[in-house]
């Protein structure tokens, strides 16, 4: 390894500004490809591994193709005491698919995740950037009937 190389490890950037630059290559991209992981990190001067790990902590940046709506329920511990466990299965009911999928037809995918910053409305998910609390199963149709 040479100086350069070497300069450029310890000039890491904070995990904060990695973190925007994720988020904004996923806006462009849809997903974090492994081409797109590895761009940014020979960019940063980072390994793929540091980016790679980044980029699968968050729940909300994927690295796999996701559908045109992403549903997130929370799955930590205030909303599971408020049943979020029937929420998860309505939701699974209503789409078709398991978290960690995508419908064929690319409408929708599934996720768990944890706190959204919507405890009070306990128990809460996201689709896309809204967010819905006080959830029922019944509610679940007719909130996802508006995302085509
Ligand atoms: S614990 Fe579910 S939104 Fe905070």
């Amino acid at each position: 390894m040479n100086k350069t190389s070497q300069g450029t490890r310890h000039q890491s950037p904070r995990r904060g500004e990695l973190l925007m630059l994720l988020e904004a290559a996923q806006d462009k991209s849809a997903h974090l490809s492994q081409e797109l992981i590895a761009e940014l990190a020979e960019s940063l001067g980072l390994s793929i591994g540091e980016v790679y790990g980044v980029a699968t902590f968050y729940s909300f940046l994927s690295t796999k193709p996701q559908g045109r709506n992403v549903i997130r329920i929370c799955q930590s511990l205030p909303c599971l005491l408020k049943y979020a466990q029937t929420i998860i299965e309505s939701v699974q009911k209503e789409v078709g698919i398991r978290p960690g999928e995508t419908t064929p037809d690319g409408r929708f995918s599934f996720e768990l995740t944890n706190c959204i910053g919507a405890c009070d409305g306990a128990p809460a998910m996201m689709v896309n950037s809204d967010v819905h609390g006080d959830l029922t199963p019944k509610k679940i149709a007719k909130i996802l009937q508006a995302y085509k």
